[in-house]
């Protein structure tokens, strides 16, 4: 089945005071109808401007995408048109963003935000979207939802208002909704709640999700796939099942390393040594090498391909070298 949404050998480039970098660096995913496609990794690795590059949401003065290409149903992202791509989000793509303050507009009332979305989508009028909106807070699990769509952004805790930026992003019922790190600032119960509403979407309307997130135990519990990234770049992919029974990049083993649930004793995480490197200090061989117990010669002079290691599972390692990946 060809896929609905599909980023190609993604490229995105921002100037930085180091010049011109590659902050997406040869980025490949698929995102098929109705599944929920993890993407992990640490801080600073593309997550975010991965996804805001699907949305065409990066800052323009400062970065572009320089290759590569997105394709939502086989049309090209890249070259829609603003009036296009304002239709295409929120109808047929939707955004949870990972900075919830930033994304309310502070001078307007929460209800006439999500109304705003609905209405540009849908037709119905006033009345009805504010029947709507109601509806839209109280399923986010907002209490006095009556009272919360006559507020403004300013009287409500931050945990609410990334609630209120999942209403308008689910109001439309998209196709699909990239969430990136949606349930971070919230405390526990909020999160599950959160967490089993997307889950609902996307079994009751086969709306497809990409999670972007830190926590590896999310992605045990919510994802069919995941795509675990590093500086810039894919480094494995596989189904949930696979990567938590057989991960096989030393990134991967790390990251799992470090979650409480599996290792069984908190005090013992092994947390991956070392940093992610600077965007304009990328290693010439493997990004991974400098932190990694594994690493060989041929890892620090040159460059790894993502390669199958198995059946769909493709991992970017010198300690895996089969067949190239059919492209
Ligand atoms: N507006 C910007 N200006 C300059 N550099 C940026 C900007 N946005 C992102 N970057 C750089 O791009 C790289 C990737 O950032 P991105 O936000 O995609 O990371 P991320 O994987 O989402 O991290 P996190 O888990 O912290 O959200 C980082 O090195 C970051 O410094
Ligand atoms: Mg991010």
């Amino acid at each position: 089945m060809e896929p609905l949404l599909k980023v190609d050998d993604l490229r995105t480039q921002f100037h930085t005071d180091a010049g011109l970098v590659n902050v997406v660096d040869g980025v490949s995913l698929e995102l098929k109808k109705g599944e929920i496609l993890g993407v992990v990794g640490e801080s600073g690795c593309g997550k975010s401007v991965t996804s805001l590059s699907v949305m065409q949401l990066l800052p323009k003065d400062i970065s572009k995408v320089a290759s590569g290409s997105i394709t939502l149903e086989g049309q090209d992202i890249l070259a829609m048109s603003p009036s296009r791509l304002r239709k295409m989000r929120g109808n047929q793509i939707s955004m949870i963003f990972q900075e919830p303050m930033t994304s309310l507009n502070p001078v307007f009332k929460i209800g006439d935000q999500i109304m705003e979305a609905i209405r540009f989508h849908m037709k119905i009028s006033k009345k009805e979207a504010k029947v709507y909106a109601i509806e839209m807070l109280k399923k986010v699990g907002i209490s006095r939802p009556e009272s919360v769509v006559d507020e403004y952004p300013h009287q409500l805790s931050g945990g609410m208002r990334q609630r209120v930026m999942i209403a308008i992003a689910m109001a439309c019922e998209p196709k699909i909704l990239i969430a990136d790190e949606p349930t971070t600032a919230l405390d526990v119960t909020i999160q599950a709640q959160i967490l089993n509403l997307m889950r609902q979407l996307q079994q009751e309307k086969g709306t497809s999700i990409m999670l972007i997130t830190h926590d590896l135990g999310i992605v045990a519990q919510m994802c069919d796939r995941v795509v675990v990234m590093y500086a810039g770049q894919v480094v494995e992919e596989t189904d949930v099942k696979s990567l938590f029974k057989n991960p096989k990049h030393p990134y991967t083993k790390g990251l799992l390393a470090s979650l409480p649930q599996l290792s069984g004793n908190q005090n013992k995480l092994k947390s991956i040594p070392g940093q992610v490197p600077a965007l304009d200090e990328m290693p010439t061989g493997c990004r991974f090498a400098p932190r990694c117990e594994f690493r060989m010669d041929e890892c620090d002079t040159s460059k790894p391909n993502l390669l199958n290691v198995a059946e769909n599972h493709t991992c970017r390692c010198y300690l895996y070298q089969k067949e190239e990946i059919p492209s």
